[in-house]
């Protein structure tokens, strides 16, 4: 078959690679429909993320079809259409009990990462069972790979954690594929506000259409002070940080309202001040979170009713093996105007 390798920073090839094979009865070989590419895999290449090694498949979202299944697994059969989940987890351990798949002491974000991903034709999937869902028929399968990472992220590390409640005014700091799915997803709680905050004027125009309210393009306006201005000086209920640099956490701290709650999604790579000397007597919270993928069933539904339309999202196609032009024109996303490239295996 054939992948998108990884051969150190700034090195990447579409390669000839063994069909991944059954290692363990709880594992499934998926055959890839169709995949994307991810700002974390930007990240990879750049070689912000040490532990992926030279050699390694990279890719953590996908829909595909089950190839050849461990004799452990129950819920899959051959010829099933699926998605697979950023995140792998056994369902097992004291982990994956609580709910936090993204700790699962057999699992975790490894696809892509510590174990060959989805940017192949074919993918080895460990435990399975837990790791996989069953695509409904008639479902719009392109629109479901937003389902692998982005949506549940935007919705579990943004939304949930940042408690979004009818009437209250959201901020969202980065209008990216995961602000926007923070975007889309903070409506199920009919929050009064959703301002959106982006030097990339485009993706604030997309934010338009998807539902948010305000719009601050902060390469020439000051966000503390226009939100200010937006909130009567009082600050917003919920501030997402959906960048990941040090600035974008930091105002997030700066706009919070007194019992507000600043929800970090972020990969961060350099530390950040905290302002305790001024929070301290604001009854704030700051979460921090690893998408655990446990909403993916629920999300499903809405996708299923259309409350949800993901398809919102792509931007571009490509066949699997354009995935070199494909990450040309997602590395370049402010010029292509691109939010998620689907690629298709034809
Ligand atoms: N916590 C998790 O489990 C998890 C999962 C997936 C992705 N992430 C992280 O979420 C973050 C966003 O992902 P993405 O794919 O949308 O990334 P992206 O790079 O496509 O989007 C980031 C956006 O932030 C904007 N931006 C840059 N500087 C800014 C600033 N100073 N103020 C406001 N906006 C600014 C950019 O213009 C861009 O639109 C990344 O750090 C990613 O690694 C976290
Ligand atoms: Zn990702
Ligand atoms: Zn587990």
């Amino acid at each position: 078959m054939h992948a998108l390798v990884y051969h150190g920073p700034g090195k990447k090839a579409w390669e000839e690679k063994p069909v991944p094979e059954i290692i363990k009865p709880t594992d499934a070989i998926v055959k890839i429909l169709k995949t994307t590419i991810c700002g974390t895999d930007l990240h990879i290449m750049k070689g912000d993320v040490p532990e992926v090694t030279d050699g390694r498949i990279i890719g953590h979202e996908g829909v595909g079809v089950v190839e050849q299944t461990g004799s452990g697994v129950t819920n899959f059969k051959k010829g099933d259409h699926v998605l697979i989940s950023c995140i792998t987890s056994c369902g097992k351990c004291d982990y994956c009990k609580k709910g936090m798949y993204s700790h699962c002491e057999d699992g975790g974000w490894i696809l892509g990462h510590l174990i060959d991903g989805t940017q192949a034709e074919y993918v080895r999937i460990p435990h399975a069972d837990n790791s996989l869902y069953h695509i409904p028929a008639g479902a719009d399968e392109e629109a479901l790979v937003m389902l692998s990472d982005i949506l549940p992220t935007g919705f579990e590390c943004g939304v949930l954690n940042g408690r979004v409640k009818p009437g209250d005014t959201v901020a969202i700091v980065g209008s990216g594929p995961i602000g926007l799915a923070a975007l889309l997803t903070a409506q199920f709680y009919s929050p009064a506000e959703i301002i959106m905050i982006d030097p990339d004027q485009n993706r604030l125009e997309v934010a338009k259409t998807f539902g948010a309210t305000q719009f601050i393009n902060n390469s020439w306006e000051s966000v503390a002070e226009r939100i200010k201005e937006l909130t009567n000086g009082k600050g917003v209920d919920t501030a997402i940080e959906a960048v990941g640099i040090p600035a974008t956490f930091e105002l997030c701290t700066e706009i919070i309202g007194p019992g507000g709650t600043v929800a970090n999604i972020g990969v961060h790579g350099k530390s950040a001040t905290l302002h305790l000397e001024t929070l301290w007597a604001q009854n704030i919270t700051i979460t921090t979170r690893l998408v655990d993928t446990v909403t993916t069933p629920m999300l499903l539904k809405t996708v299923q009713s259309e409350k949800l339309k993901p398809n919102q999202l792509i931007t571009h196609h490509f066949r699997l093996d354009q995935v070199m032009d494909a990450y040309e024109t997602f590395g370049n996303a402010a010029k292509e105007k691109a939010l998620k490239v689907i690629m298709t295996n034809e």
